[in-house]
């Protein structure tokens, strides 16, 4: 049966490519995200489309209301929105505590506030029993991001994702993590990236490649199924064993 499926962060990279995979089962699908160009223009066969700044308490019960009046009932939550903060408008201060105070609060809106304010407006919604909960977290929550901020706002979702386990659990629903290494193809680097840090990437991993975004979108595909009914509470790691090192 057509389940319904609301993915945030829907328009690119492993949100979009986990769009595709619910919509080639005939899945209806909702794609989130703050540009409503690049919603409308992503390739996703019969998705609908809402654009909101998803760290927005306001924008969120807007996305609320729209679910409520188009799809009723929430089968699979994708929380994909996020980002390490680096394509967003910069501090605007030469001061240190104003760039750390920026980036944290960036970070934590990006990947906390988008991932918590959404969940928490569609709890009541989520199929009962049968629903199913999924986060994108980061190989960055095990090692560090540089700054510490990006990679803690993700590690903060591990904690979330347990206790709604535990509270969804009873309701026959399930809430899991998913923690990508590098995973290229996604809007996620901007133009940060280059040839070097790239084999770097690569060269950490011990499958000797970069991840796809089909890679995450096929174990979010696998743990939404009706066969991954006993896993909850777990975070998936799918890095090419990057997270081990050699
Ligand atoms: N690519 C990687 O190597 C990698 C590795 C580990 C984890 N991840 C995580 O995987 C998830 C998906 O990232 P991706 O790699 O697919 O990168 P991406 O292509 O940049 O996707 C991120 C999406 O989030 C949306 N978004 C960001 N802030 C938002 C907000 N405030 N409200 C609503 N939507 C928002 C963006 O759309 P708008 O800008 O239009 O809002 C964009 O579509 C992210 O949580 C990321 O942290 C990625």
């Amino acid at each position: 049966m057509a389940r319904n499926v609301v993915i945030s962060g829907g328009g690119t990279g492993i949100g979009l490519a986990a769009a595709r995979a619910f919509a080639s089962d005939g899945d209806r699908v909702l794609l989130l995200g703050r540009r409503a160009e690049v919603l409308e223009k992503a390739e996703v066969p019969g998705a609908l489309t809402y654009a909101a700044d998803l760290s927005d308490p306001g924008a969120v019960r807007g996305v609320a209301r729209f679910v409520a009046d188009e799809l009723g009932t929430v089968d699979v939550l994708v929380n994909s929105a996020g980002g390490a903060g680096n394509l967003e408008p910069a501090a605007g201060s030469e001061d240190v505590l104003d760039a750390v105070a920026h980036t944290w609060t960036v970070n934590f809106r990006l990947n906390v506030l988008t991932a918590t304010l959404l969940t928490e407006a569609l709890r009541e919604r989520l199929a009962s029993p049968g629903g199913r909960v999924l986060f994108l977290s980061s190989i960055a929550a095990y090692r560090g991001s540089g700054s510490g901020a990006y990679a803690g706002s993700k590690a903060a979702l591990h904690p979330y994702a347990f206790d709604l386990a535990r509270e969804l659990g009873p309701r026959g629903i399930t809430v899991n993590v998913v923690a990508p290494g590098y995973v290229e193809d996604t809007g996620f680097f901007g133009d940060a990236m280059n040839p070097a840090r790239r084999e770097r990437l690569i060269a950490e991993t011990s499958t000797g490649r970069a991840g796809t975004p089909g890679d995450i979108a096929e174990t979010l595909h696998w743990l939404a199924s009706h066969g991954a009914g006993h896993i909850t509470a777990q975070v998936i790691q799918v890095n090419g064993g990057a997270e081990r090192g050699h």
